[in-house]
């Protein structure tokens, strides 16, 4: 087609691209170049800001190393890793959902760890947080042999991997429930951390005033054959960013009561004051995959 204006640009596109035998292909294509090109008209796009999106997208390639994925976190930094989250999960998008974002920050091959037990494995200052969880089916029955990943920032913010001051697999441990659907493990209190900024999302959030925070959480991956796969991530209540967590991860429901106590604790060594959580995760039946590690 040899085009004489600009409002036939997008038909053209969209008869150029008819022909292909994958069907889902043709309709996610068809769909994306009518919303883009719709995009463009919207707000005028000018020469020089049709550059300036260039420079960021390949920016976006070339901060992506082995270790960090810049477009993953552009897509985080927009909502849009959120929202394709609760579009599959809790009965596409229509109920609360137990899923949020696995992060860039899960590990394959953390290690197993007996129920009760602790996932500090260096000198970790901060106030003990113990864990009691249960996983149960939409039913409410308790599921057995269910494998859950822990992972978490110190009370510094920072994952083991970012610092050097931590143990290899340091406040990352492997469980496994019991016949009550139970796991309990110690750790201490994470903080939130801000996601790193030194790429195109940093100069972007820089530009629209946005702080760079998460508020502090644990991450889980819950897995067992015959069960969908539940990432999640369970956050502290007294997070002064919750309301504005710089990738919208944070629902309703995944926010855990994390109760201060002083006295007794479930271990003898702990002096002062130490946190107890206490947090039900439901899984809903589907398939057992797991994703693809974000690093090694
Ligand atoms: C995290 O939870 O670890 C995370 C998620 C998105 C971007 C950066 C960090
Ligand atoms: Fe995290």
């Amino acid at each position: 087609m040899i085009i004489d204006r600009q409002d036939q640009v997008t038909e053209a596109v969209l008869q150029a691209m008819a022909a292909a035998p994958d069907a889902r292909l043709r309709e996610i294509m068809e769909s994306f170049v009518r919303h883009l090109h719709a995009f463009a008209r919207e707000v005028r796009l000018t020469e020089p800001e049709w550059e300036k999106a260039v420079e960021f997208v390949t920016g976006l390639g070339q901060a992506t190393t082995d270790t960090h994925n810049e477009v993953i976190l552009a897509s985080d930094a927009v909502g849009f890793s959120t929202l394709v989250c609760l579009l599959n999960n809790g009965d596409a998008g229509n109920t609360e959902t137990a899923a949020a974002l696995l992060g860039p920050f899960w590990r394959m091959n953390s290690p197993r760890t007996e129920h009760g037990g602790s996932i500090v494995r260096s000198e970790t200052p901060g106030d003990p947080l113990f864990a009691a969880c249960r996983v149960r089916d939409i039913a409410g029955r308790p599921i057995e042999g269910v494998e859950v990943d822990v992972w978490h920032s110190s009370p510094t913010g920072m994952y083991e991997n970012q610092d050097d001051s931590q143990a290899d697999m340091n406040l990352r441990g492997k469980f496994m429930t019991d016949a009550e659907g139970r796991f309990h493990f110690r750790t201490v209190k994470p903080a939130g951390y801000p996601v790193p900024t030194h790429g195109p999302v940093g100069k972007l959030l820089h530009a629209q005033k946005r702080h760079p925070y998460r508020p502090a959480h644990l991450h889980f991956l819950l897995y067992k054959p015959g069960c969908k796969t539940l990432v999640t991530q369970v956050f502290v209540d007294d997070d002064e960013h919750l309301e504005s967590d710089v990738v919208f991860g944070v629902t309703r429901s995944l926010v855990g009561r994390f109760d201060k106590r002083e006295g007794a604790a479930p271990a003898p060594d702990v002096a002062g004051p130490w946190y107890a959580l206490d947090y039900v995760f439901t899984m809903e039946p589907g398939e057992a995959v797991l994703p693809t590690p974000p690093i090694k």
